[in-house]
């Protein structure tokens, strides 16, 4: 997730465990040129571990933009330096991201996805996987058989289907219903993607979709655990387990960049896990203010009050 989930939070992430395969934030593919390696091992410095997180986790190298030529030249490149999976975005609602041709714009133009995706799969060898990620449509959900169809005519067997619009942007609810319709009509293997929060929503997207794969974002980042939550229903996240993520969060991002840096990504983590997490919710509040990074460092390790009541997850929101 792009300015979020980083290789830093990948590292984290699949530390806990439970998960299958990352995909890397977006490299957008301008109309000049075709995305540097320094970038790729920048953004991406799993490709010097065969596309592997430290923990042994497959990264994909996800790629976004509108220039079929540029995108695969591109897709070769990041396939030279190791990916062991190309991801194409065709989701992204940022309005400058749209206005210069990438992301949910080209649900408008799905023979340009067919295209797009037809010159990815014709260069990148075939052992690596090429797939897809998509919204519904632009602004009707009734788009995504006709995008999904596109993405099937290039060859590509897996999709990843984020079930709402562009026009939706990130409004509750997801439509998981559209999955089985994608499903009657074409043979791709879907991801299903949007709204999961916690294991009751993915057994709910389950059985309303059908799918054994699923992709969660915003969820593993207000809750890490959520992985090890689905796989085993027993385990209880309390303050415990997240609280002391956030020292390591902030050491290794300041060893990446910077002080600063680390004080606003930590912040960034810590209010989105303080909207499921009571503990989390009292430590925001308490250092949200806090300026100088050393200081705020130092009150990551003061633990919160835990109360009994505060050792569970709020439901979900
Ligand atoms: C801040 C932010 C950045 C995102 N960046 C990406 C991205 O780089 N690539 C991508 O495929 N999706 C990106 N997404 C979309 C998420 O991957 C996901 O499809 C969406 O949030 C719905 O799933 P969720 O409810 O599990 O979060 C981003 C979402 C957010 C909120």
């Amino acid at each position: 997730m792009e300015g979020v989930i980083d290789s830093i939070f990948r590292e984290i992430l699949t530390s806990i465990g439970g998960i299958d395969q990352c995909v890397t934030e977006f490299f957008r593919v301008t109309d000049y040129q075709i995305i540097p390696d320094k970038v790729f091992l920048r953004e991406c410095p799993e490709l010097l571990n065969q596309s592997k997180t430290k923990y042994g986790v497959p990264v994909f190298v996800q790629l976004l933009g509108g220039h079929p030529e540029l995108m695969a030249e591109s897709a070769l490149r990041a396939a030279n330096l190791g990916a062991c999976g190309i991801d194409v975005n065709f989701g992204c609602p940022a309005k400058t991201v749209n206005r210069n041709d990438g992301g949910a714009t080209l649900l408008k133009f799905p023979d340009r996805m067919t295209k797009i995706l037809k010159s990815i799969r014709h260069v990148v060898p075939r052992n690596i996987p090429v797939t897809a990620k998509i919204r519904l449509g632009f602004d009707t959900p009734e788009a995504c058989i006709r995008n999904a169809e596109a993405v099937a005519a290039a060859g590509i067997t897996t999709l990843t289907v984020h079930c709402r619009t562009k026009t939706d942007m990130y409004k509750p609810p997801a439509f998981w219903e559209w999955i089985p319709k994608i499903k009657e009509r074409t043979q791709l293997n879907i991801i299903a993607n949007g709204d999961i929060w916690s294991s009751d929503d993915l057994k709910r997207c389950y059985e309303i979709t059908g799918c054994d794969e699923f992709m969660i974002g915003r969820g593993a980042i207000a809750n890490p655990f959520i992985f090890q939550q689905i796989r085993n229903p027993d385990f209880s996240v309390t303050w415990e387990n997240i609280g002391p993520l956030l020292p390591i969060f902030f050491d290794s991002s300041a060893k990446l960049k910077s002080d600063f840096f680390a004080q606003a990504r930590t912040k960034q983590w810590l209010s989105m896990i303080s909207k499921k997490n009571e503990a989390g919710r009292e430590l925001f509040e308490k250092i949200k203010a806090v300026q100088n990074p050393s200081e705020f460092r130092m009150s990551l390790c003061q633990a919160p009050p835990v109360r009994p009541a505060d050792r569970r997850c709020l439901a979900p929101i």
